[in-house]
């Protein structure tokens, strides 16, 4: 693809990837991505703002023929499917200068080995003149790491946001034309890589309020042509004000966790609380990691395997620890066969969630109507407890 006008003088450069369906080898990426560059050319100085993924380096350097001279690459983030192509750029560029913040610099050099005469490293709020426009330098930790910042367009009200505010969408249409489509692939985005630096995140959010913001174009995915549409989505993701919805990851080998899992499910169904499952051997992580944003409890469905939870449940608590959900409730349900330390073991496994767990219904073999009643039982609380904090 060719670069694309967005504004006079401003272009989109970078990269639709249609076929990739997995992320830094782990988020699933069921409609692609794209790695989003900028170029603008101010009256006396031209502006690469990131690069691409290394593997689509060959089609993002053919948009660069024809362009004679760039004066500065802005690295707002050094993780290498925005870094990963500046080396080239700056071979090709060799009089122009790198800006990005004093820990990016660290990271760039120790990641691409970029030689540090390159580097020009600005303060947060710094401005940089380009003859008729004028960029903002505003740091914005921890999206997705910590080095990260974003770039005003002063002139134009355009926010360059890498990271923040992406989406893994690969289609041809340059600006959002689905809002729905969008907010499911941002949330997704959020989920993985965001959550779990929330209290961050809105930091973030209100230190971008007072800017008049006309677009928002980020690393990854569409522009914002109704910025409010994305900064209100991420207004209500990091408030995280749990809604009353159970996230149920299960896994089941004989049938007997899941014949618990299919009675707990209607249980809680009965009792107006939704509820989200999820059978971990089909399913799509991502989902899951979404599903987490907003759930006020966790229940993890596990048969013991070899004294343990299930490893595909341990991997859902892994996951879950590692996004560090604003969820309130935990519990774990499952059958064994002759013992274990599976609540144990996953309980272990979860420092990181501040919640209370609530008392796990574990069974011997075959679920029997005493355990079903346990199962009542324990929806009943979790309906009980819903209620009384008010999640709606
Ligand atoms: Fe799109 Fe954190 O890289």
């Amino acid at each position: 693809m060719k670069a694309r006008k967005i504004k006079e003088h401003i272009y989109w450069m970078g990269s639709v990837d249609w076929d990739n369906r997995l992320f830094d080898s782990l988020i699933p990426l069921p409609d692609g991505t794209s790695y989003n560059a900028y170029l603008i050319e101010g009256s006396e100085k031209t502006v690469l703002i990131d690069t691409v993924d290394p593997p689509m380096a060959r089609e993002f350097m053919s948009q660069l023929e024809g362009i004679h001279k760039i004066d500065y690459i802005v690295s707002q983030h050094a993780e290498q499917d925005h870094s990963g192509t500046i080396l080239q750029v700056l071979e090709k560029y060799p009089e122009a200068k790198l800006i990005s913040t004093a820990k990016a610099k660290g990271m760039l050099i120790d990641l691409l080995k970029i030689p540090e005469d390159f580097f020009i490293t600005v303060e947060d709020g710094e401005t940089l003149f380009l003859g008729d426009k004028t960029l903002k330098f505003i740091y914005t930790p921890w999206v997705h790491w910590p080095e990260t910042m974003v770039t005003y367009l002063k002139e134009d009200k355009i926010l360059f946001s890498c990271d923040f505010f992406g989406s893994h969408i690969a289609t041809a249409d340059l600006f959002v034309t689905d809002e729905g489509r969008v907010y499911e692939a941002a949330k997704r985005y959020f989920a993985e890589i965001m959550m779990p630096f929330r209290g961050t995140i809105k930091k973030n959010l209100d230190k971008l309020a007072p800017y008049e913001i006309n677009m928002i174009a980020p690393g990854h995915g569409q522009l914002f042509q109704r910025p409010k549409f994305i900064i209100d989505a991420y207004r209500n993701w990091t408030e995280g004000v749990p809604v009353n919805k159970v996230v149920l990851p299960h896994v089941s080998m004989h049938e007997s966790t899941q014949q618990m899992v299919d009675h707990f499910i209607a249980a809680l169904v009965a009792r107006d609380v939704r509820v989200e499952p999820f059978n971990l051997v089909v399913t799509d992580i991502g989902k899951l990691a979404m599903a987490l944003v907003d759930a006020a409890t966790i229940v993890i469905g596990t048969p013991t395997v070899l004294a343990g939870p299930h490893p595909y449940a341990a991997y859902a608590a892994f996951l879950a620890n590692a996004l560090r959900p604003n969820a309130k409730f935990l519990s774990i349900i499952g059958s064994y066969g002759w013992g274990g330390k599976t609540v144990d073991t996953l309980a272990g496994m979860i420092p990181n969630l501040k919640v209370e767990v609530l008392d796990p219904v574990l069974c011997k073999g075959v679920p029997t109507d005493n355990v079903f009643q346990a199962l009542d039982g324990l929806a009943a609380s979790i309906a009980a407890k819903h209620k009384e904090r008010n999640f709606l």
